[in-house]
């Protein structure tokens, strides 16, 4: 029902195909199976289509998300600065490999390939807060900051 009325903000134009999945994206925190194929069919295209933006662009999830997502840089720049020791880091102390959420459903972790703000790596951004220079043991209050908020 949600996916309808969301889909009845556009005129069926191909080119909102992005608009439409932020704003599913928005609503539920993810991209619900149903939602591809009703979108599908309201857009005239297929469901392997979306699915390919889907995995192509970063932003959107096909699972549900935790409340705080925490995205680890692995792009080159970060990389050589300790940036898959900062995955294996945030890894131990959520208890979650990159890509999965915690079972309380409080933090999904997962990499990126850059940000576009190199100079500042390793940087890790928590719904939408960067953290710059982090370094191994700048991760467990990065985590503890959220965990006590609630
Ligand atoms: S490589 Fe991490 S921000 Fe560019």
């Amino acid at each position: 029902m949600e996916i309808a009325k969301i889909l009845g903000e556009f005129h069926g134009l191909q080119k909102d195909l992005i608009h439409i999945l932020h704003r599913v994206q928005a609503q539920f925190g993810y991209i619900p199976p149903e939602a591809v194929a009703q979108i599908a069919e309201c857009l005239k295209i297929s469901e392997n289509e979306i699915f390919g933006v889907l995995t192509f662009y970063k932003a959107f999830s096909l699972e549900p998300r935790g409340q705080y997502l925490v995205t680890v840089c692995l792009g080159t720049a970060c990389h050589v600065r300790g940036g898959v020791q900062i995955v294996e880091e945030m890894e131990r102390k959520l208890q979650v490999k990159a890509g999965q959420t915690t079972p309380d459903k409080k933090f999904t972790l997962e990499t990126v390939n850059c940000l576009g703000c190199c100079a500042i790596g390793p940087v890790v951004v928590v719904n939408g807060k960067y953290y710059s220079h982090v370094t191994l043991n700048k991760v467990e209050p990065i985590i503890k900051e959220y965990r006590e908020a609630g």
